[in-house]
């Protein structure tokens, strides 16, 4: 049976409250934190960097932190996500200018390396570093945002990168990243996803002051992951 991760992503938490928020969900049931780091020029958004990764660290978290780097260049600010607690770092390979070294870099640090792909993007580099990578990351929104809706073309390639991980007999998680929502996340379990970003749909309905809201929110996810077929 496969082991899959939900992981919410703290772009849609309230800002204010991060340490709760993130504490609340894992007490919930997640299974990591995903962190969107964007710089106002990879992308057009601007949101935190490694100061706050190691304040969740400093506040208690002890759960995997799931940094997910929209940012160039990429290569400067992967030690110090490292030095900040950072478990898996992930990085669109556009966005290095040596995708090899960045992945070398990320490793030599002892944190998990992604490679993330836009929705355009395809999985082509992937030939060349599958040995090197912990986490394929699948697009399924254009970076930048949360609340999008998904692509859903995207399936066709989670599919590809499921036959990429399966041939290749590596331990590699395939994270599927925007729109998801508890009417889609079984089609995305269903092309090969094992691993599941979700910002809007757990940090994001208005009724937060409800004592069983964080419950609701992942178990409506995880409850849809764990039933048998796509409906
Ligand atoms: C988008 C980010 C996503 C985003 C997902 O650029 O990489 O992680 O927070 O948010 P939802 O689940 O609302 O699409
Ligand atoms: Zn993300």
């Amino acid at each position: 049976m496969q082991d899959y991760y939900l992981a919410p992503s703290i772009l849609s938490a309230d800002l204010a409250q991060i340490g709760s928020e993130v504490q609340n969900v894992l007490r919930a049931g997640a299974d990591m934190i995903h962190f969107d780091v964007m710089d106002n020029h990879y992308v057009p958004n601007l949101t935190f960097g490694p100061s706050v990764c190691l304040a969740l660290r400093d506040y208690g978290v002890t759960a995997p932190i799931d940094v997910h780097l929209m940012v160039t260049p990429v290569d400067r600010i992967i030690p110090d996500f490292a030095s900040a607690g950072a478990t898996y770092i992930s990085f669109h390979p556009e966005a290095s200018e040596n995708i090899g070294h960045t992945l070398k870099l990320i490793n030599d640090e002892s944190c998990k390396a992604g490679l993330a792909f836009n929705p355009e993007t395809s999985l082509d580099v992937l030939d060349h570093f599958l040995q090197q990578v912990d986490m394929i990351l699948v697009m399924s929104v254009n970076p930048g945002f949360p609340n999008q809706t998904f692509i859903p073309t995207v399936l066709d390639k989670v599919w590809e990168a499921r036959q990429r991980i399966d041939r290749s007999g590596l331990d590699i998680r395939l994270e599927v990243d925007g729109g998801i929502k508890k009417e889609n996340i079984q089609k995305i379990r269903d092309a090969g996803a094992d691993t599941f970003v979700a910002g809007s749909a757990i940090f994001g309905a208005s009724n937060k002051g409800d004592p069983n809201y964080y419950d609701t929110a992942v178990n409506n996810l995880r409850s849809q992951l764990l039933a048998t077929a796509s409906s």
